[in-house]
């Protein structure tokens, strides 16, 4: 398939302070590939701070990686001048999960839209056609277009970022929790919203979301992150009918009425033992083992010592594309 994005061992280091800290750094994303392919939508999950913005603002080098690529319809963004990353970066809009910090206050919602289409040298009378049609599309009546956003309720605010994103006319939308700040009545009607859309306008979506329900609903592939890396991913049918990994299973199991593996919580999420006391030193230390482990509830010595990589489940076209991190798991069990 035709891949609209695709990052490889994207790595993104944060300088502490300190002299520990300026030294080492932080890796916020440690060695994350990831593909998207055109018209297809992929979801990103994961716990809070495990590094999905970080990753998000580097694949679009707001905030370039400390290390690894990025090819964004067969154009490696790394070697693009500023005003070329510019230009290219309209084709990818971002939505985050807060409206109030994406609209300027001081602007009506007019304003707002205007400035895109405006920077794109398109004249006032289509300017205002556009701005009504972009209204319409997202549902909010153009009769509000002269209000400010403190008028509007969190989830018409969403929607108002997300017609100035489509101003643009985007190939590709970046969606960072974006219903995670709405009640869950409006999250759905934003969920559909963006369904809707994505048809329309044969959009690509990286969808990142903490919440595997939403991501599974949405996404046609799952990536789970964990500590800034991918440590599960697959076809979304697959990984919801076949958790393979011991967090993409934990995460499944706080779904309500979801199913999850039946050893899946039987040592106890985060036991406290001597074992993993040193697991989590080494980790610190990074001196190697699994970055789960110290959670696992089936790892054993040998996750302690080294680190598992991304392995395919099966050879075939559907399996092969269902990968994970963890020696101590097999499809299916
Ligand atoms: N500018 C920064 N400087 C230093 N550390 C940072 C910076 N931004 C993020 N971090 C750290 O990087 C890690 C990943 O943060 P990030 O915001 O990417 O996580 P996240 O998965 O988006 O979390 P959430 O679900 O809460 O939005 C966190 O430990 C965070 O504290
Ligand atoms: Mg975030």
């Amino acid at each position: 398939m035709d891949q609209l994005i695709e990052c490889k061992d994207i790595v993104k280091i944060y300088r502490g302070r300190g002299l520990a800290g300026a030294a080492r750094g932080f890796k916020a994303v440690d060695g994350i590939n990831l593909s998207v392919a055109k018209k297809t939508s992929f979801g990103l999950v994961g716990e809070s701070g495990c590094g999905k913005t970080t990753f998000a603002r580097t694949l679009l080098y707001l905030d370039p990686p400390s290390s690894g690529s990025v090819r964004y319809d067969g154009v490696e963004l790394g070697t693009l001048s500023h005003r070329e990353l510019r230009k290219f970066r309209k084709r990818m809009q971002i939505v985050f999960q807060d409206p109030n910090s994406a609209l300027n206050p001081k602007m009506s919602i007019f304003d707002s839209l205007s400035e895109g289409l405006i920077n794109r040298r398109i004249d006032k009378d289509e300017r205002g056609r556009r701005i009504k049609d972009l209204l319409d599309l997202v549902g909010i009546s153009y009769a509000y277009k002269n209000r400010y956003p403190h008028e509007f309720s969190g989830g018409q605010k969403q929607r108002i970022v997300i017609a100035r994103a489509l101003s643009m006319e985007p190939d590709f939308l970046l969606l960072d929790e974006p219903v995670s700040n709405l009640d869950v009545s409006i999250q759905a009607q934003i969920i559909n919203l963006l369904s809707d859309l994505k048809k329309e306008f044969s959009l690509t979506y990286l969808f990142i979301s903490h919440d595997l329900n939403l991501v599974s609903y949405m996404c046609d592939t799952v990536g789970v992150m964990f500590k800034g890396k991918i440590v599960e991913q697959a076809p979304t049918d697959l990984l919801v009918s076949n958790p393979t990994h011991p967090y993409t299973r934990r995460l499944l199991a706080s779904i309500p009425g979801a199913a999850f593996g039946e050893r899946g919580l039987s040592k106890g999420l985060e036991e406290e033992s001597v074992l993993v006391i040193e697991a989590r030193k080494a980790q610190r230390q990074g001196s190697g083992g699994c970055p789960y482990y110290p959670f696992c509830p089936i790892g054993d010595g040998e996750c302690t010592s080294r680190a598992p990589g991304l392995r395919s489940l099966g050879d075939d076209t559907i399996s092969s594309r269902h990968v994970v991190s963890c020696f101590k798991t097999e499809a299916g069990t």
